[in-house]
């Protein structure tokens, strides 16, 4: 009894899963949280969740808090593959950030041909992000409320949710998302409340967009805690005026008293080979060091860690490599920049 009772607790989980990794030790003495994007699907892949589990320090499910796959009938939610994910994220400690609320992909089709009115989708969204927030109030520390809202030239997408029919502001400007993190701090007042966007990382005219809706929200009391920058780059990014534009944008968003997290990164390639490699890994240090000097900066994120399942090859023809562990698990030279840079070497980058 005695041995069986010391053999369970050896081969326990919870006592594996408190492995600290290198990259997870380096980043653990840093003000940035360490982030993946992971997939209930892979949780039975034994080499996944032992990576998952102790290189990083948080956990963004992928798709499945997506309106489609929590909420896919009118009156079904099905929260079991994001609370597989939950659970393993508390079971290994990591955080878990919420991905996301008020979207125009992913939306379901019992809501996109419902042929509803203005205030049949007020009721709806309002009901799915109350039912959302709550399911996971105490467990998800922050949420995308809205995600990629702006067009490339700052004007605002035609969606759903804004004018097509909207949830009763068409063309009313931001109007609509300001409702919509009026909604989720109702439904969870402790849950720190983001805007998530991707190409919106240097000065130009979408980032402007953003920035203009953050300052006014700001001085309106709407509760908007932060901004969320995919960073889905690649190496055409990486210049010295990139760089420095991406670390002035930040900036200027850290002024307005925002928190930022950098959410999805990957740097996807056209091509693995060492060269390719190597400038991949220099662009993830890069970037890591540009968050890790910015005091706002609390989240870097990955949108994935293995290019065993990266989204890459399916929406970019031609293109991959794009995380920090390849297809068969090893650590790249990307994993080891990455390190590096939260380590506090490689000043030179
Ligand atoms: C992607 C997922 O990675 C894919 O698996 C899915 O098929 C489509 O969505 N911006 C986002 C993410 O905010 O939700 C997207 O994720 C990638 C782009």
């Amino acid at each position: 009894m005695a041995i069986l009772l010391l053999v369970s607790l050896i081969s326990c989980p919870v006592s594996r899963s408190r492995t600290n990794g290198p990259l997870r030790k380096a980043a653990r003495t840093h003000h940035v949280k360490l982030g993946t994007a992971a997939s209930a699907l892979h949780l039975g892949d034994p080499n996944y969740t032992r990576i998952l589990g102790s290189e990083f320090e948080q956990l963004e499910p992928e798709n499945e808090m997506k309106f489609a796959r929590v909420h896919p009938e009118r009156r079904r939610y099905d929260f079991r593959n994001a609370d597989a994910l939950v659970s393993f994220a508390g079971a290994h400690g990591m955080a878990v950030r919420g991905h996301t609320l008020v979207w125009h992909r992913q939306v379901p089709q019992w809501v996109s041909a419902g042929n509803f009115s203005p205030a049949e989708l007020s009721a709806i969204l309002e009901d799915h992000i109350a039912t959302v927030m709550q399911h996971y109030a105490g467990r998800v520390y922050a949420w995308d409320v809205v995600n990629e809202a702006f067009n490339d030239d700052g004007t605002l997408r035609n969606t759903i949710w804004y004018d097509q029919p909207g949830v009763g502001h068409a063309g009313m400007g931001t109007r609509y998302i300001e409702q919509a993190f009026a909604w989720a701090h109702a439904a969870d007042p402790k849950a720190k409340l983001f805007y998530n966007d991707y190409g919106a990382e240097v000065m130009d005219q979408k980032s402007d967009a953003i920035y203009a809706m953050a300052q006014g929200f700001k001085q309106h009391g709407v509760p908007l805690d932060g901004i969320g920058f995919q960073a889905h780059v690649d190496l055409a990014y990486d210049t010295p005026e990139t760089l420095s534009s991406f670390a002035e944008n930040l900036q200027r968003f850290a002024s307005l008293g925002l928190e930022l997290h950098i959410t999805e990164l990957d740097i996807r390639l056209r091509d693995g080979s060492p060269a390719s490699l190597a400038a991949q890994a220099k662009f993830y240090a890069e970037i890591a060091k540009t968050c890790l000097q910015q005091p706002a900066c609390k989240v870097l994120q990955t949108w994935g860690f293995t290019d065993r399942y990266s989204w890459i090859p399916r929406y970019y023809p031609q293109m991959d490599w794009a995380l920090l562990w390849d297809a068969e698990y090893r650590k790249k030279p990307a994993y080891f920049g990455l390190l590096t840079a939260f380590e506090g070497k490689g000043k030179s980058f």
